[in-house]
C-alpha cells in the first residue's frame, strides 16, 4: 500500500514571532504542491501565530508536547483540548529530551499518547535507544518497550498514531543512523504494530536525528521509512523544502 509520506518539523525550543513569520512565508512561497502531508510542531506559545498563518494552508501544525491530565490544578501544563481550540493536527509525545530531561516514563508517555487521540490529536509517539544501549545491543528491546506501552494504552487507536524513531545518538549530533540501520528498526516496529492491528501499514512511522536536504532521500526510499521528524533542518526554509522535496 502507498501512502504520502509525511515530513514534520520540530523547532524545540527555538523561534520567535518575527522568525516564525518569516520561516512559515519562505515555506509557504516555495512548498508548491508536495507529494508529500507536511507539518510544523512549535513551542506551545505560538500556536496562535501558527494558526493564523497556516489556517486553510498546506502545513499543518502541532505541538511538542501536551499533558497526561485531562484538566485542572497542573500549573504549567497544556491539555490536549487547549491544543485543539488552536487548530492542532499533531502534538509529538515521548520526545527523547522529554523522557532525559523531564523525566517522563513509558506510562507517562502513553497516557499523553492517549489524551492527544481522545482530543482528536494525532499523536507523534517517539522512541529510540541512546548510544549505550545500541552498545549492549539494546535498541531492539528498547523500542519494543517504549512503543508497547503507548499500543497497550491506546489499544483499538494504535493505528491511527504516527510512530517516530529518533535514535538518541543521532539528535542533533549530524551523525545519522544509516538508512539500513534506521530500515533495520523501523521493520520491527512494523511488525509489532501489525501484531496489534491489522491496519499497521496505514501507520506512519518517521526517522529522526539529524536528518538533512543531504541525507533525506536515502533514508526515505527505504520501505519502512514513510517520512521525516526534522529538528535542526526544519528551522531554515531552504533545507526543509528540500527534504519535503526528497519526499514523494
Ligand atoms: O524531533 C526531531 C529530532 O529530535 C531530531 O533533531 O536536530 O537531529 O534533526 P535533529
Amino acid at each position: 500500500m502507498t501512502k504520502k509520506k509525511l515530513i514534520a518539523g520540530n523547532w524545540k525550543m527555538n523561534g520567535g514571532l518575527a522568525a516564525n513569520e518569516a520561516l512559515l512565508r519562505a515555506l509557504l512561497a516555495g512548498l508548491g504542491q508536495p507529494s508529500a502531508d507536511v507539518a510544523v510542531c512549535a513551542p506551545a506559545p505560538y500556536l496562535a501565530q501558527l494558526q493564523g498563518l497556516l489556517a486553510g494552508g498546506p502545513i499543518g501544525w502541532g505541538a511538542q508536547d501536551l499533558s497526561a491530565h485531562e484538566q485542572g490544578a497542573y500549573t504549567g501544563e497544556v491539555s490536549a483540548a487547549m491544543l485543539k481550540d488552536f487548530g492542532c493536527r499533531y502534538a509529538i509525545v515521548g520526545h527523547s529530551e522529554r523522557r532525559q530531561y523531564h523525566g517522563e516514563t513509558d506510562a507517562t508517555v502513553a497516557a499523553k499518547a492517549q489524551r492527544a487521540l481522545a482530543a482528536g490529536i494525532t499523536p507523534i509517539v517517539c522512541v529510540g535507544e541512546t548510544l549505550v544501549e545500541r552498545e549492549a545491543e539494546q535498541t531492539e528491546a528498547v523500542v519494543k518497550r517504549q512503543l508497547a506501552a503507548v499500543i497497550h494504552a491506546v489499544a483499538h487507536c494504535t493505528s491511527e498514531i504516527v510512530v517516530a524513531y529518533e535514535p538518541v545518538w543521532a539528535i542533533g549530533t549530524g551523525q545519522t543512523a544509516t538508512p539500513e540501520q534506521a530500515q533495520q528498526v523501523h521493520a520491527v516496529l512494523r511488525a509489532q504494530l501489525a501484531a496489534a492491528t491489522h491496519q499497521a501499514e496505514r501507520v506512519h512511522i518517521l526517522y529522526g536525528g539529524s536528518m538533512n536536504a543531504a541525507n533525506a532521500a536515502s533514508l526515505l526510499a527505504q520501505p519502512d521509512i514513510d517520512g521525516g521528524l526534522i529538528g535542526g533542518a526544519s528551522l531554515k526554509a531552504p533545507d526543509f523544502l528540500r527534504i519535503i522535496a526528497a519526499a514523494h
